[in-house]
């Protein structure tokens, strides 16, 4: 048997454009640059669950740059703290077990917010990790950007482009739901990109009034359609968030969606022209990743490289002021990265006359200038 170092991979929870680079780069940077072998197990913590692995070598991550999901696959069901498939059983001590078996001095846990919640108590049991930040919801904590948000925000901007066209010849106002969980980064920056009317986040309730309102100002001023950005999670003043369904056996069982029809529903009464939603859904985490998330991507991966073999582990690699860094597991496990009421994109939204679909958040937002940080 080789006495390399050997190292684990995997991508934990759904899956998102860029997976693939962080893997290649990853692979590649520790075969090349630091002699230590590459396990990667198949469907995130699953794999590691029901000891599925595959070794990763050159051939195998060559050519995957461009391609979208992940050549190890995905499972959003798997917590090695409360396995599904044995009745919520707690099979963690097994896995630590089962790397030790495979002399695996390390596991690079490419995921979320659950996933880097995994690896921190894997990492309290003495089972060294690094963490990789993915999500398009670009909803962690410690780091200024996620990988996959960049592809995400494209995809929708280009969709709410197509839209705007077909809106403006029927004289219709379009609703644009995107993804982003709790967090409303998604719709926010392909709201502004795309000049959407109104855009609406989880950050700021909305009034069902203040964005017919909205319309019929642009109505009287002779702009007969509009367009509305909704994110997923975006809800009413004093209302909850619209679930779609829940997924038994998931860390994060809820799945929300559907705020888009609820909205249209509510909004036909208040409003001369017609309402129709289009409902993004998962083509915002299909397909090749963009150039910023190619080149985001591998550079996380060849950190992460760097940080197993400096063995500084129990940390998740970041971007943070255009520099690659990384903060303690601990600090991103199981938190959400919102948008921050003074973010200067909301300023900038705010400066070319959207609305956010309340009478109130000018009042909270005034005096804000759109300077500063911008991710
Ligand atoms: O976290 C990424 C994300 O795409 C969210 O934006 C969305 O709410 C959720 O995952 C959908 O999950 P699933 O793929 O299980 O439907």
């Amino acid at each position: 048997m080789s006495k390399r170092k050997r190292v684990g991979l995997l991508t934990g929870g759904g899956d998102c454009p860029g997976l693939n680079a962080v893997i290649r780069a990853v692979t590649k940077s520790l075969l090349q640059q630091h002699d230590v072998d590459v396990v990667g197990f198949e469907d995130g913590f699953l794999g590691l669950i029901e000891r599925r692995t595959r070794t990763l070598s050159f051939p195998e991550v060559s050519g995957i740059l461009t391609q979208g999901g992940t050549i190890l696959g995905a499972s959003n069901k798997a917590n090695p703290f409360n396995y599904y498939r044995r009745g919520g059983a707690d099979v963690s001590a097994q896995v630590v077990k089962y790397c030790k078996d495979l002399r695996l001095s390390a596991v690079v846990a490419l995921g979320g917010d659950g996933t880097m919640s995994i690896a921190h108590r894997f990492q309290e049991m003495g089972l060294p990790m690094v963490g990789v930040p993915k999500t398009i919801d670009n909803d962690l904590v410690g780091t200024d950007r996620t990988f996959g948000f960049d592809s995400a925000v494209t995809i929708a901007t280009e969709a709410i482009d197509r839209i705007h066209t077909t809106a403006q010849s029927h004289h219709r106002i379009m609703i644009v739901e995107t993804m982003g969980r709790y967090a409303g980064w998604i719709a926010l920056y392909a709201g502004v990109a795309s000049g959407s009317d109104v855009i609406l986040i989880p950050e700021i309730p909305y009034s069902v009034d203040a964005i017919a309102e909205a319309c019929n100002q642009r109505a009287r001023a002779g702009q007969q359609f509009t367009i509305i950005a909704v994110a997923e999670g975006a809800k009413p003043e004093g209302g909850e968030q619209t679930v779609e369904q829940t997924v038994e056996d998931s860390p994060d069982p809820v799945r929300l969606g559907g705020v888009g029809h609820v909205l249209a529903n509510e909004l036909r009464d208040l409003v001369s022209s017609e309402v129709r939603t289009t409902v993004l859904g998962h083509m915002q985490r299909g397909g090749t990743p963009t150039p910023f998330d190619r080149t985001l991507s591998t550079a996380f991966g060849a950190y992460a490289a760097a940080m197993v073999s400096a063995e500084e582990t129990g940390r998740m690699v970041a971007l943070q002021g255009g520099r690659l860094t990384s903060v303690p597991l601990d600090e991103v496990a199981n938190k959400t990265r919102t948008i921050p009421l003074d973010h200067p994109m909301l300023a900038t939204a705010q400066a070319v006359n959207t609305s956010f679909g309340t009478s109130d958040f000018a009042l909270e937002f005034s005096g804000t200038e759109p300077t500063g940080r911008m991710c």
